[in-house]
């Protein structure tokens, strides 16, 4: 089975503007591993240059509405698809839509080439999301999110518990929040994850490429 490793640039000003082209060309020399899928989760003014650099590895970090229109200030699903965009985050904690929103936007991507990961902040939301059917529920403790504890040793029966949710959904579990290390990696995967959510660790890291290294040999 495919581990999935997204690495959220959130609007960190290491990872924004002329900083994401280089922190994105920095870590797309990172070594490939087969079974291992990298995502690059960069923010909207970054996805166009983000995805000559790294075409289909880029995602959204989060995603408005289905169509383009008269929607001023959006990101359409439709813009981003045409943009060669792969995907993206929703419902991020940082970026909370409402659950009539992560209903629609999953109903109307579903069985499309554009792949949404949805984020749940507790077991509530990952069964209310897993019920959708979504490819990718994400679960993140908001309270851990940027700290050094990661989701694996703070909260492990509920990555079991989330696990065997999206198992019965046939849908794949993310975890993140705090992730920092491969032991992190190792952990996830054991109770059932098949791939984390990073940020900090990787892109406030003095050396991203390195701990990118580290968690993909880890896996
Ligand atoms: O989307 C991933 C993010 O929220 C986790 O952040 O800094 O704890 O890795 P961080």
């Amino acid at each position: 089975m495919t581990f999935t490793i997204i690495v959220n640039f959130k609007h960190y000003r290491q990872s924004s503007g002329p900083d994401c082209d280089r922190m994105l060309k920095n870590l797309v020399s990172c070594k490939k591993k087969s079974g291992v899928d990298v995502y690059y989760a960069v923010g909207p003014s970054d996805l166009r240059s983000s995805v000559s650099i790294a075409p289909g590895r880029i995602i959204a970090q989060s995603v408005d509405t289905l169509s383009m229109g008269a929607y001023t200030g959006s990101l359409s699903v439709e813009f981003l698809k045409i943009s060669g965009v792969a995907g993206s985050l929703l419902n991020h904690s940082e970026k909370r839509v409402s659950a009539s929103t992560v209903k629609d936007l999953q109903e109307g991507t579903s069985g499309q080439k554009f792949q949404l990961y949805i984020c749940a902040e507790n077991l509530e939301e990952v069964r209310a999301f897993a019920s959708m059917k979504p490819g990718f529920v994400a679960y993140e403790p908001p309270e851990l999110i940027g700290g050094d504890i990661s989701v694996s040793k703070a909260k492990p029966e509920i990555i079991s518990e989330a696990s065997a949710i999206c198992r019965e959904n046939h849908v794949e579990l993310l975890v993140g929040a705090g992730v920092k290390t491969a032991g992190d990696v190792v952990r996830s995967k054991e109770l059932g994850a098949s791939g984390i959510l990073i940020a900090s660790g990787v892109v406030l890291s003095s050396d991203p490429a390195n701990a990118l290294n580290s968690l993909i040999e880890a896996v």
